[in-house]
């Protein structure tokens, strides 16, 4: 499964292309079925459908833990490094590992889930969380991770809108200095719950800080595991039965449940992992993100365990006790696979030297980065500093709603090159088109980046919204639309431009404008409001926010922070305005639309070549906006 060589690489790609289905059942064949499928793919990208290893039956856990018993029971399945570094590490053997799942799927069961049921999980970065999501997927219940950071508005809609039955938890959860107060916020989500569909909440004890537990519902997970069984057969799953949900902004109204299915989920999440990251046996490798986005579903959890890998859990921040921690993580385990995200690395480079240089980090074969583009000052500070000016970097492409990384270099066989992701890995057929949809051929060239065959881990829907899934990926034909634009160099290379809808990445995190102005628009003295993207050295991106209001008020600083505490607790703190700016108007087109386009340029400082702005409605506050701008 593993390419080693440009050659193979190439002459892999052809066959992915050439016979897709006898690509990726070779493949497929790897792994552990209860029963084989009887057609590998059939697609329709009108209705849209997508159906991989249709008729077979697994259950992924069992190939992610079981299957390494024979062989590598006692190897490390999970280091955990805690926040606190002084606190003892866990680790995890594939053995343990096995029989903590085993054990906290009969709680579940316990409780009352089945499979089909939904479970909110809502939990800090520590070994609970993987096995809470991998006990849910061997009763095939469906977990919906929802990223202990949001707000209990947000964990609300969207237990909520998957009408989840159970919520995972914690009493509260470290990071750096702060300790969040995890169920405090859980209860007050099931407070404002509107479909009050959760009926037991189990309760890890992390912090030990009081909480209230209501009796009935809640429950110790301590508790809940005293005499559960450490023997609890899979469920055996479809491979089209849905595996999880999880949540990414759209750029407008409420948030996606994306959905992925069983076994084409499997299939690549495994391949990708193995060939992307040159996993060897033995090695170590270590994802900086948080599980509950889905770089952490797929390459924390699933690709490595699927893979027999040793895979780090990290619950801190990069800058605690002082921002030389990632370096010595690096040094203490001897990371050999190193994937974090262009945020962290704009963020650490600002740091004195010394903090990098003190750690041995010698072990680093592969450097990795997700989640936005990385740009090159980022780029070549990491491959001097971090990959000693020779390991190779990979700038991964891909989306939630891919599943798994779709386009980069992979080490050793294909050559990095700064700000390009690089090429598609095999069975993946990207494309370039126009406004009009027309595919544009040829290098160099750019446009709107679109994936013209189906992948085995291609988003199988929304979550109660197939419209939505129709009409947000597949609005062009015979192909699934990224929503990005890119570029495509001489040796076929692709870079990521950026969104061309309204999602705008601030640190890595997807945040849609619509959601969060709609937050500003709930206070009484806001008339209307437009968010805008623009350039942040650490964040790659922020917000900044243009707000009319009723009235003049005498203190805007006191307003503006007000309005920040709004979206932080509506939203979560993710989403606050670095840039609030109140204006007289906002400028619009003769149809009512905002130019965006406009207030974009004037949040990136510019005070002039605007374009044509004759066709604006009130082109004078553009201006106005510019004057208080420059005065700010
Ligand atoms: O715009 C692209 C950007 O992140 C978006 C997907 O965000 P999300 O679903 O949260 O998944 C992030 C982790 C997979 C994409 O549409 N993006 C992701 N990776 C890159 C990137 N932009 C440029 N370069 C990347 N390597």
């Amino acid at each position: 499964m593993q390419i080693k060589t440009v050659e193979q690489y190439v002459d892999t790609y052809r066959k992915s292309v050439a016979d897709p289905e006898g690509f990726w059942s070779e493949i497929a064949g790897h792994f552990i079925w209860k029963k084989p499928w009887e057609k590998v793919l059939q697609y329709d990208w009108d209705k849209p459908e997508f159906r991989w290893f249709e008729g077979g039956q697994l259950n992924i856990t069992e190939n992610c833990l079981d299957r390494h018993l024979d062989d590598k029971a006692d190897r490390t399945a999970i280091i955990w490094e805690p926040n606190d570094p002084n606190e003892e590490a866990r680790k995890i053997t594939y053995r343990e590992l096995h029989k903590e799942v085993s054990r906290f799927a009969n709680v579940l069961k316990k409780q009352g889930i089945s499979k089909g049921d939904r479970v909110c999980i809502y939990l800090p970065m520590i070994p609970e969380l993987a096995i809470a999501v991998l006990a849910c997927a061997r009763i095939g219940a469906i977990h919906s991770v929802v990223f202990a950071g949001f707000s209990s508005k947000s964990l609300a809609t969207r237990i909520d809108d998957a009408t989840c039955k159970m919520l995972l938890t914690a009493d509260g959860g470290y990071r750096g200095t702060k300790t969040i107060a995890l169920k405090e916020i859980a209860d007050k989500a099931l407070e404002i719950s509107e479909t009050q569909s959760v009926e037991k909440v189990i309760v890890f004890k992390r912090t030990g800080q009081n909480v209230d537990m209501l009796e009935g519902r809640d429950i110790w997970w301590e508790e809940a595991l005293e005499g559960a069984s450490a023997d609890c057969p899979v469920e055996v799953m479809e491979a089209e039965d849905p595996l999880f949900i999880l949540y990414t902004s759209g750029s407008t109204g409420k948030p996606k449940g994306i959905i992925h299915t069983t076994g084409g989920y499997m299939v690549y999440t495994a391949y990708s992992f193995i060939n992307v990251f040159q996993y060897n046996e033995g090695d170590i490798y270590w994802c900086t993100a948080d599980i509950g986005w889905i770089t952490g579903h797929s390459y924390i959890v699933y690709g490595p365990l699927l893979a027999g890998a040793t895979t780090m859990m990290f619950e801190g921040v990069p800058t605690f006790p002082d921002a030389g921690r990632f370096w010595q993580i690096v040094e203490k385990y001897k990371v050999n696979q190193f994937y974090t995200a262009p945020t962290a690395i704009r963020a650490l480079m600002k740091y004195p030297l010394e903090l990098v240089q003190r750690s041995d980090l010698s072990s680093l074969r592969v450097i990795g980065t997700v989640g936005e583009p990385i740009n090159e000052e980022a780029w070549v500070w990491y491959k001097k500093n971090i990959g000693n000016g020779e390991v190779p970097i990979i700038d991964t492409w891909w989306q939630t709603e891919t599943g798994g990384i779709l386009i980069t270099t992979i080490p050793g066989v294909l050559h990095d090159e700064p700000t390009y992701a690089g090429l598609p890995l095999p069975g993946v057929q990207p494309m370039l088109f126009d406004e009009m949809g027309e595919e544009v051929e040829g290098f160099p060239s750019e446009g709107r980046l679109g994936i013209k065959f189906p992948w085995p881990s291609i988003t199988r829907g929304i979550w109660g919204d197939q419209e939505r899934y129709k009409r947000t990926y597949f609005s062009f034909e015979n192909r699934y639309f990224t929503g990005d634009g890119a570029l495509r160099n001489k040796r076929g290379y692709y870079r990521i431009t950026g969104r061309v809808d309204d999602v705008i990445i601030v640190s890595g995190h997807n945040l849609g404008t619509a959601p969060i102005e709609d937050v500003i628009d709930d206070h009484p003295l806001v008339v209307e409001t437009a968010i805008v993207g623009f350039p942040h050295d650490v964040k790659g991106n922020a917000l900044y926010a243009f707000i009319i209001l009723k009235q003049n008020v005498d203190e805007e600083d006191e307003l503006a922070l007000e309005i920040n505490r709004l979206i932080a607790k509506k939203i979560g703190p993710i989403a606050k305005c670095d840039k609030i700016q109140f204006v007289p108007g906002l400028p619009k087109t003769r149809s009512g639309k905002i130019m965006r386009r406009i207030l974009r340029k004037i949040a990136a400082g510019e005070t002039s070549d605007f374009g044509d702005i004759s066709t604006l409605l009130n082109p004078e506050v553009v201006e106005k906006i510019i004057q208080k701008n420059s005065a700010l």
